[in-house]
């Protein structure tokens, strides 16, 4: 398979690299900090919320193992098809499903899952009435949802990352957390 960046495949140097199974430290500094601060394990149902290319869904994927699943969620039709191509076998499994439209509005039905994790999605702080509460049902009880920023301003916290964790706490999340670590915020926090 094509690598997703264009580059040449090294096969000499990581011989027993499955595509859908990529080194996790390989992940982009926004991502690993949120997967790290997410804490998925085998077996875990994970929701992401606008995934984009569908970079973090493979790491996701690899935590998850074949007892889980990851269900993905973006309002573009594009991103979804890329993120499906990239995470194919999975898809085939049964264990990636996706829903497109706009995390406001869409309908999971009863789905619930252990994890919720969203990068870079602005809507999750600019709409966050509404986004926060649905998050908050489709999250077991106990279960956690880590937001990923941009933290271009290094250390300290961003307007974004407070009126974040100001939403979380007003919206009853509890054990609501932030931390920055080289350009990237993550915030997390646990639905009672
Ligand atoms: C800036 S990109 C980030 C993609 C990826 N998470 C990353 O960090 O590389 C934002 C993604 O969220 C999706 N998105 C933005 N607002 C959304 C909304 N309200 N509902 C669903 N998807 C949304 C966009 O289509 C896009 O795929």
């Amino acid at each position: 398979m094509a690598r997703s960046d264009g580059g040449d495949p090294e096969p000499d140097r990581e011989p027993d690299r499955e595509p859908d199974r990529p080194d996790v430290n390989e992940l982009a500094p926004r991502f690993a900090v949120v997967l790290d601060a997410l804490g998925v394990e085998p077996g875990h149902r994970v929701l992401e919320l606008g995934p984009g290319h569908g970079v973090l869904a493979t790491a996701l994927l690899d935590r998850v193992g074949q007892d889980g699943a990851v269900h993905l969620v973006d309002r573009s039709e594009k991103m979804l098809n890329a993120a499906v191509a990239r995470n194919r076998r999975a898809t085939d499994d049964g264990r990636l499903a996706v829903t497109i439209g706009r995390l406001q509005q869409v309908d999971l039905g009863d789905a619930c899952f252990d994890r919720v994790v969203a990068v870079r999605v602005r809507e999750l702080w600019t709409d966050g009435d509404v986004a926060l509460p649905r998050i908050r049902r489709w999250l077991v009880p106990g279960g956690r949802v880590a937001v990923g920023l941009d933290a271009p301003g290094g250390a300290r916290p961003s307007t974004a990352v407070e009126a974040l964790v100001a939403a979380l706490t007003d919206h009853g999340f509890v054990a609501v957390v932030a931390s920055t670590v080289t350009d990237a915020s993550v915030v997390t926090a646990t639905a009672p």
